[in-house]
């Protein structure tokens, strides 16, 4: 259990390098692994999820050295990876199970795949189902984990997504990538594109439409390791922001954040509320990134739909915050997808909200949020669901109000970013 620290008067200060970007840290590890030649993945996020990635490899019998901020894969290419001794350990980690299954379910032999409770209730049918229409032999435990893979050999396919998922998306195109013939994959809105930028960086071949919906994958047997640094996660970054925006007085800079088009949605709608995000040093190493500074604002009410969800999904529990802070009534809609994150987002966060006083409204697919600057909490003990993401989020709900508040499960922010109090408190 923790106590939350309430801000000081003075604002929040000062400057945060927020740590490699999860989804980037994963693909970095899984597609070094499947190329030849040696990769070096700079600013590499060492959280518990990406570190979960590193030891399937690892079993998978590649060799990868870690050492503080960079990780070294020695890639044994497509056709190198070995039959484990035992089933792979997926801890909490959706992205390192939907991915590797993809990846699996071309090799010559079989894998079992656990993870721990949370990820046992999230679906694999979604990825299972896609596979097995390309020749892919995948048994699921009713839908979940446990999952055995027994590797076969793959079609091409021209398949239409029936979800908005990067992580469907990306198994698909690395089973694909081990297929008889190019395929195709129509998406239903565009969702994070770092496993086709990042293939091709290793030498693959994957082409996207225009309009971002439509990936052609042709197989290439053979990808080459490179070197990457990896961008500062902007769903970390996201807590930062909104702590400045929300706590008065606050100026705060974060280095080096990963502003790709589908992964910044937060940015537009929290402009469009009336924030002061300036964005400076804009760069691209594989990946766009840019210097942020944020400072307090008055911020208006917004609608977030459908369309811009995937673009800003894991950050929904913290724009949520910022509009039970903003002047008016914010809707969020088309966000079902929240349900089967780490923990059902949207009944974890009308919990939660509601215990701080804040008036929020469930709905099946979103919440509707009227903005007040003065909650009057009804429970002063808030609880993490075992979702980092929450855990974070409640952090900041903390910093904005006098009463003190307590937070269990405060572990789980290790999945995504270990340092994650430290971090804060240095901008006390
Ligand atoms: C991720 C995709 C998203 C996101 C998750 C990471 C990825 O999940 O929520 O945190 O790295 O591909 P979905 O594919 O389920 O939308």
């Amino acid at each position: 259990m923790k106590k939350l620290m309430p801000a000081p008067q003075t604002g929040l200060h000062g400057t945060v390098t927020v740590p490699g970007d999860k989804s980037i840290s994963h693909r970095a590890v899984m597609l070094g692994s499947i190329s030849t030649g040696t990769t070096v993945i700079n600013h590499f996020l060492f959280s518990e999820d990406c570190l979960s990635t590193v030891k399937a490899f690892q079993n998978l019998g590649v060799e990868i050295d870690l050492t503080e901020d960079q990780v070294v894969v020695h890639g044994v290419g497509f056709k190198g990876l070995k039959k484990p001794q035992n089933y792979l350990q997926m801890g909490n980690s959706g992205t390192t199970t939907r991915l590797i299954m993809g990846l699996l379910s071309g090799q010559d032999f079989t894998t079992q795949l656990i993870g721990d409770d949370s990820l046992s209730r999230r679906p694999m049918k979604r990825v299972s189902e896609p596979l097995s229409l390309m020749g892919a032999n995948i048994q699921t435990t009713s839908g979940h984990l446990p999952v055995s893979i027994m590797g076969q050999d793959l079609h091409a396919i021209k398949y239409q997504m029936t979800v908005a998922s990067a992580q469907v998306k990306s198994a698909i195109i690395l089973a694909a990538s081990q297929a008889d013939g190019p395929s195709e994959i129509k998406e239903l809105l565009p969702t994070r594109n770092h496993t086709e930028t990042m293939l091709n960086a290793f030498g693959g071949q994957i082409k996207t439409s225009d309009d971002q919906l439509t990936i052609q994958v042709t197989p290439k047997p053979k990808l080459s390791g490179i070197t990457l640094t990896v961008p500062g996660d902007i769903s970390s970054a996201a807590f930062f922001i909104a702590a400045a925006l929300l706590v008065p007085n606050s100026e705060v800079r974060l280095q080096k954040v990963g502003i790709n088009d589908t992964r910044s949605g937060i940015l537009k709608v929290l402009q469009r509320m009336g924030a002061q995000i300036a964005l400076d040093h804009q760069n691209y190493e594989g990946e766009p990134f840019a210097d942020m500074v944020i400072k307090t604002s008055e911020l208006s009410a917004t609608d977030i739909q459908r369309d811009e969800i995937p673009s800003l999904v894991d950050e929904l529990p913290i724009i949520a915050l910022v509009c039970a802070r903003a002047k008016g009534i914010s809707t969020i809609s088309g966000a079902q997808e929240l349900r089967v994150k780490e923990t059902d987002r949207i009944a974890a966060i009308v919990q939660e909200f509601q215990k701080l006083g804040i008036q929020i409204v469930e709905r099946p697919d979103g919440f509707t949020i009227t903005g007040s600057n003065n909650w009057q909490p009804v429970e002063t003990h808030l609880d993490s669901h075992g979702d980092h993401r929450i855990g974070m989020t409640l952090a900041v709900a903390g910093l904005l109000t006098n009463q003190s508040l307590t937070l269990s499960g405060e572990e789980s922010v290790s999945i995504s970013y270990p340092n994650f109090f430290d971090d804060l408190a240095s901008l006390l």
